[in-house]
């Protein structure tokens, strides 16, 4: 099939190579030069700005950012504007897919409406979980629904031939909502494990230490881990798009207001127990964070929870400092090799992190990894 991706970030980039692999004609269509750039000759597909490249395309993807604005609103500003770009180089029949994350009726009354009734529209939300080695586009199992049974079809034909599961679900405002629903089950069920830590913590018992005997459990107990919030574009954003849909529809999202709340306080909650650690202020302390990604082993800061606390700890006065092995650099300023502080926070544990100069440094992990050889402060 002759394929073009429109927006070749993280999410477009994986589809194209995908899709190429399965011998498909795939162009990507990417606003960013200098991501136009990055990617000339780094994949087997070609990728230009020039949204006539899209002409003569079979199916084409939208997979652009569905950020939240400052007031926590889904912006679908990318969404409209790749629509718009690609409107007049497509042509009856082309299959219109969209793999951005967004609400229930983003297909049918945002985008279809812009690109209009000759075309055949889908949903394939996109379900890909960065530095994942296990589950990968080829291995996770892929919703589709068409707007029409011809539009399903197309659609099953083109994911069947990459992915090896595929679910044709009855429309696309289900597998939209699945998609929200998914990250939503994770955002609240996380935020339920960081306000019983705050709960352990006032208890005097270890949080750790429940989890694990709740674990036990070999049946109706999924176990999460206490940390310092939640971060990326997902987790933090998806949540609220379901939440917006079901404002305008009338119904209140209580848990997932609530969830946001507990998780977007995590930062300053861990930052107040700092201070107590260091014996009431951090003032003047001079305090090393360790990983600012918002997961372990990608670059990725956005939404990152260690960026609240780094701020948060020098709005209370700390002299900090930060080290990110895959991050470098961000906000102007530079990743500090591991030095001797007095204190040492391991925010995000990437892989192969020594951290032997923090020896003489109390330390304390606040990151969801398994065992980072530091106890766990939450
Ligand atoms: N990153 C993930 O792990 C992940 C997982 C599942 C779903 N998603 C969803 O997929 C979508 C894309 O996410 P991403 O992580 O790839 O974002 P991204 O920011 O990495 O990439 C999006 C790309 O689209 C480009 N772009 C923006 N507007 C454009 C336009 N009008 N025309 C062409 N290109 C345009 C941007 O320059 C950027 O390079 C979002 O809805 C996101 O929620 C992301």
């Amino acid at each position: 099939m002759r394929v073009a991706i429109i927006g070749q970030g993280y999410v477009g980039k994986a589809l194209g190579i995908a899709a190429h692999s399965a011998g498909h004609s795939v162009v990507g269509v990417e606003i960013d030069e200098s991501r136009v750039a990055a990617l000339a000759g780094a994949i087997g597909y070609s990728v230009g700005s020039d949204f006539s490249s899209v002409a003569g395309s079979e199916v084409v993807v939208v997979a652009v950012p569905t950020p939240l604005d400052g007031n926590r609103i889904p912006d679908l500003s990318y969404v409209e504007s790749a629509c718009e770009s690609v409107k007049s180089y497509v042509d009856v029949g082309t299959l219109i897919v969209n793999e951005s994350t967004s609400f229930p009726g983003t297909l049918r009354n945002v985008i279809a409406p812009i690109l209009g009734s000759d075309c055949l529209y889908a949903s394939a939300p996109e379900r890909i979980d960065p530095a994942n080695e296990k589950w990968g586009i080829e291995n996770t199992p892929r919703l589709i629904a068409g707007m029409s049974s011809e539009a399903t079809s197309k659609a099953l034909e083109f994911y069947r031939s990459f992915c090896k599961e595929v679910h044709e679900v009855s429309s696309p405002e289900v597998a939209e909502a699945a998609k929200l629903f998914e990250n939503t089950f994770r955002q609240v069920n996380i935020a339920l494990v960081n306000e019983f830590a705050q709960i352990a913590n006032v208890l005097g018992i270890s949080t750790n230490e429940t989890l694990a005997a709740a674990a036990t459990k070999p049946y109706g107990f999924m176990p999460f881990v206490p940390s310092i919030g939640v971060g990326g574009h997902c987790i933090p954003v998806d949540p609220s798009y379901l939440s917006y849909a079901a404002e305008l529809a009338g119904v209140e999202a209580s848990f997932i207001n609530l969830a946001n709340k507990v998780n977007i306080s995590m930062p300053s909650y861990i930052a107040s127990r700092i201070a107590s650690l260091l014996g009431g202020s951090v003032a003047g302390r001079r305090i090393q964070v360790a990983g600012i990604a918002y997961k372990a082993d990608v670059s990725d800061t956005r939404e990152s929870p260690a960026l609240a606390l780094i701020s948060e700890l020098r709005r209370l006065g700390a002299v900090v400092s930060w080290h990110d092995s895959v991050v470098g650099a961000w906000n102007g300023e530079s990743s500090k090799a591991l030095e001797s502080v007095d204190l040492g926070v391991i925010a995000t544990a990437h892989s192969g992190v020594d951290y032997g100069a923090w020896s003489d440094s109390k330390v304390i992990d606040v990151s969801t990894a398994a065992n980072t050889g530091w106890p766990k402060f939450l």
